[in-house]
């Protein structure tokens, strides 16, 4: 979807999606990242997660391509509460944006249907994120690669593999498991991924990646 489609979503009303950090996206910011973290919330939307970082105590800075969310955001954010909101495509990163030492992505990936998009989005990742940073995900998952689902509108359901495939040659998983993606709009699960950027240049071709630690979220 472009920025103006969704500027359209966003003026249809709050979207389901829309809701702060659940208790297992919670657990892993507190394990990996605690505050005060510098964190990127990449297409942060509403900014309902970029608010509760900074209450929180993290320095947070949200930024998402569609305009009118932004606005909606800046609206929603307290006066009292430090967020620095700004309207930015990720894929083009200006360089006022970062590099960060924390990047959280939530249902941003599984917004891109086709693999080309999804390569250049991780590149975008990996210019985001300090050499030896982190990307934390949340993004639908499929359980094999046969069930996964490639949508236009709606989440984009990738399995294990192809996920792997996609962030091996500029990141190494430091912690992987499945949850519901929220306390409302979920039916479907999500991957919880702690990935590690590498801190020199990726391979050019992707390497098979080996089987990552998992904990119970
Ligand atoms: C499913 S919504 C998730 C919003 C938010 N992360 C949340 O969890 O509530 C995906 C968001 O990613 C944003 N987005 C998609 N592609 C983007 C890009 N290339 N640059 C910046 N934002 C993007 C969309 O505008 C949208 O707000």
């Amino acid at each position: 979807m472009t920025a103006h489609e969704w500027d359209l979503t966003y003026q249809r009303g709050d979207p389901v999606w829309d809701e702060p950090p659940t208790a297992p996206l919670a657990r892993l910011l507190a394990r990996h990242a605690p505050p005060p973290a510098d964190v990127i919330d990449v297409g942060c939307g509403l900014g309902s997660t970029a608010r509760w970082l900074a209450e929180r105590g993290y320095r947070v800075t949200g930024c998402d391509f569609s305009s009118r969310a932004i606005a909606l955001a800046r609206a929603r954010t307290p006066e009292a509460l430090t967020v620095r909101f700004t309207t930015a495509d990720v894929t083009h990163v200006p360089p006022r944006l970062g590099p960060f030492p924390v990047a959280l992505e939530r249902g941003v990936l599984h917004s891109l249907p086709q693999m080309t998009d999804r390569r250049h989005f991780v590149a975008a990742m990996a210019r985001i994120c300090l050499p030896g940073g982190l990307w934390i995900h949340v993004g639908a998952s499929a359980p094999t690669v046969k069930t996964e689902l490639s949508q236009v509108r709606g989440p984009s359901r990738m399995a294990e593999p192809t996920f792997l495939t996609l962030i091996t040659p500029h990141f190494t998983v430091l912690e992987i498991d499945y949850a519901p993606f929220g306390s409302r709009s979920a039916t479907w699960q999500a991957r919880y991924a702690v990935l590690r950027r590498h801190t020199s240049p990726g391979p050019l071709t992707p390497r098979l990646a080996t089987r990552p630690a998992r904990r119970s979220l």
